[in-house]
């Protein structure tokens, strides 16, 4: 048997949409009803005002940045342990990304290192939900208030996710998600920006479609992007629309199954948690191994793959990045929380599309694998 990390699951409406799209000759980011459909059902999926679509989270991220006016010369507080997308998007500014440690228990953003990692120059905060699980918004949002600080989410990994009943992308002054093809929603390619402002949402809407300009087209308004969403994508995004929650709870079910699965294997594992304020959607099941496993990662993992079962390693920290150490701009010592996790972690099948033999499939292995490593 062999388990993909992620398999994406295309419904036979989803397929109509994009015919229908197809059919009508609306293949680009400029014409066609499923654009401006997808991004008024993300905004009422988020709970928020504005939302609009673009190519990946990537660029997404970096929308929500430049439409809020980030720029050289301004500090943007990063969680560390993420996709380096989040980081590469605060340099696609020409600002200066400064990595924050995480929690040990959500991996997302510690506020107490990010107080500790203040400057003058701070200008705004990028929180990360990783794994789909929320960070904790009031103790950053607390620390944005008292430095004049602009909130970010990189809700990437996070779509339906909730913090205190509140969903994510809607909790701070804009946010990004991704619709790659293994994200909890997915359009194969994708990005969405959302935000409750509404001079956040125009910029983003003007640079990402090349800032024409809007009396004489072709007198651009700024150096714009071309990050533009196409209606093929939003037609598959549309569909996906129809059956959100229950993606997100199949996400949840499956975690669900394999935390049963391993709930006798704390003295090896740390098992993805859940904040009583929060709602995870688990968008990929990441386990820790415990200190005296982490030299056997590898060897679990090459095991796991003899068998068909894929799995990948976890996020490596911008602090531990070597192309950033190079440059002097980060030192390993940054973020020691986010260290122990790094090399530490993996995660398992969790695509919506995995059926429950493939699921027992890898708890059988898994668990079978793990016992020749620990004695
Ligand atoms: C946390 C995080 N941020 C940003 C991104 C970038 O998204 P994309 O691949 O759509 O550009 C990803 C995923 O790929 C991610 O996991």
């Amino acid at each position: 048997m062999q388990v993909p990390v992620s398999r994406p699951q295309v419904s036979p409406q989803e397929v109509d949409f994009v015919n229908q799209a197809l059919r009508e000759n609306a293949v680009s980011g400029v014409y066609g009803q499923f654009i401006e459909r997808f991004e008024a059902e993300f905004a009422a999926f988020c709970d928020v005002k504005h939302a609009v679509s673009c190519s990946n989270g990537t660029t997404a991220l970096h929308l929500a940045l430049a439409a809020a006016g980030i720029k050289a010369g301004d500090e943007i507080l990063v969680s560390t342990l993420t996709n380096m997308a989040s980081f590469f998007a605060v340099l696609y500014c020409g600002a200066k990304p400064i990595p924050v440690d995480i929690d040990p228990d959500t991996l997302t953003m510690d506020p107490e290192d990010l107080r500790r990692k203040l400057t003058p120059q701070s200008r705004g905060i990028m929180v990360v939900h990783l794994f789909g699980h929320p960070t904790d918004m009031d103790s950053v949002d607390e620390i944005a208030r008292a430095n004049n600080l602009i909130v970010f989410e990189d809700c990437a990994e996070a779509h339906g996710a909730l913090y205190k009943g509140r969903k994510v992308g809607g909790l701070s002054h804009a946010s990004g998600f991704s619709f790659f093809a293994n994200k909890v929603l997915t359009t194969g390619e994708g990005g969405m920006l959302t935000t409750n402002d509404p001079a956040i949402a125009a910029k983003a809407r003007s640079l990402k479609a090349l800032a024409f300009g809007t009396h004489n087209k072709f007198m651009h308004e700024d150096i714009g992007f071309n990050y533009r969403m196409t209606n093929l994508q939003a037609a598959l995004g549309c569909g996906q629309m129809l059956r959100a929650e229950a993606l997100v709870e199949r996400r949840r079910e499956i975690a669900r199954f394999y935390t049963a699965a391993f709930s006798n294997l704390s003295d090896h594992l740390i098992l993805p948690g859940e904040k009583s304020w929060a709602k995870s959607v688990y968008w990929m099941y990441h386990v820790v191994l415990k200190e005296h496993l982490v030299l056997h990662r590898a060897a679990i993992m090459a095991d796991l793959k003899a068998v068909g079962v894929e799995t990948r390693e976890g996020f490596i920290p911008y602090n531990l990045q070597k192309i950033f150490i190079d440059r002097g701009w980060t030192r390993e010592e940054d973020c020691p929380n986010a260290n122990k996790v790094a090399y530490a972690s993996f995660y398992l099948p969790t695509g919506p599309d995995i059926s429950q033999v493939e699921l027992e499939y890898v708890v059988e292995n898994f668990l079978s694998i793990l016992k020749r490593y620990v004695r």
